[in-house]
């Protein structure tokens, strides 16, 4: 795996700097967010790479929950992620769970999606689980379709997804906290989520705060963390008016991985494009 130096820490003006959030969460990644997936995108990312030249670029693969997948059905990936203990989870998985030919198939660096250059192209570029939406800034969004502009073949295809803003959510006052869950971790371990949203702390952009508690199996404190990142949210007409914006030309857009109108209850939008 290639590593680069580690990504700076998040800056914030009005709170103390934090270390990076998947760099934090990296261990427990797959029981947490991982688990709070629906699992709608894995069929769907890798019936898409069955349509193209191999090998694909998975851009934030984080701990692989689609990398595997993709791997297992006989595709080659490139994978790169800002976050090198989440590179790090993911390797281990891969040599737990696939076999020496799959593992073989697997090539993973340490980058930044708005400035990674790799000497090849591609027909195939991924990025799934809203990961764009942490490219808060036009100038990062410039930069990072510009990168997959570069590294697309003539007729190569990106293909992303981000969460519809939830009314739901929306609808509670700023900076309420929410208990997300309790659950059991496979080592006995109990992890209590909570998540307190700050709205509009700049336009379009909600700063998520999550706390997590770990108690042991009788029920003790044995520590806890915090995490915070910052979120551009897209109403759905307005993620398909950044894509165009960023030169890109949109080809479908999935209302939940499926074809289809979107509808109120539509929680993820899946947008297939290339270069205009
Ligand atoms: C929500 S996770 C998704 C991980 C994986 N794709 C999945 O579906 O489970 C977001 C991932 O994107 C990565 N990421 C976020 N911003 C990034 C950036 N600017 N460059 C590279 N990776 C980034 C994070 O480190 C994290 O692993």
């Amino acid at each position: 795996m290639k590593e680069t130096r580690p990504g700076p820490c998040q800056r914030k003006t009005s709170q103390p700097p934090l270390p990076y959030s998947y760099d934090q969460i990296a261990d427990i990644y797959d029981e947490d967010m991982g688990r709070n997936n629906p699992g709608l995108d894995i069929a769907f990312y890798v019936q898409s790479s069955r349509r193209c030249r191999l090998p694909i670029l998975e851009l934030g693969c984080g701990t692989g929950r689609i990398t595997l997948p993709l791997l297992e059905s006989g595709a080659q990936v490139i994978g790169i992620d800002r976050s090198l203990p989440m590179l790090r989870v993911l390797q281990r998985k891969a040599r737990q769970l696939l076999s020496d030919k799959e593992q073989r198939r697997l090539d993973l660096s340490q980058a930044e999606m708005t400035r990674f250059a790799l000497q090849r192209a591609f027909s195939l570029i991924l990025c799934s689980f809203s990961s764009i939406t942490y490219l808060i800034e036009p100038g990062s969004r410039a930069r990072f379709f510009e990168r997959i502009r570069k590294h697309l073949d003539g007729d190569g295809e990106f293909i992303f997804d981000l969460f519809v803003p939830d009314p739901s959510i929306d609808a509670l006052p700023d900076g309420h906290t929410i208990h997300d869950y309790s659950r059991t971790l496979p080592d006995g371990t109990r992890l209590e989520r909570f998540r307190r949203l700050r709205k509009a702390i700049l336009p379009g952009i909600n700063e998520i705060e999550r706390y997590y508690r770990f108690l042991d199996a009788s029920g003790n404190f044995v520590r806890a963390m915090t995490t915070r990142d910052r979120i551009r949210c897209y109403e759905p007409d307005e993620a398909v008016r950044m894509v165009r914006k960023n030169g890109f030309e949109v080809l479908e857009v999935l209302p939940d991985f499926q074809p289809g109108e979107i509808q109120r209850e539509t929680r993820t939008l899946c947008i297939r494009c290339r270069p205009s």
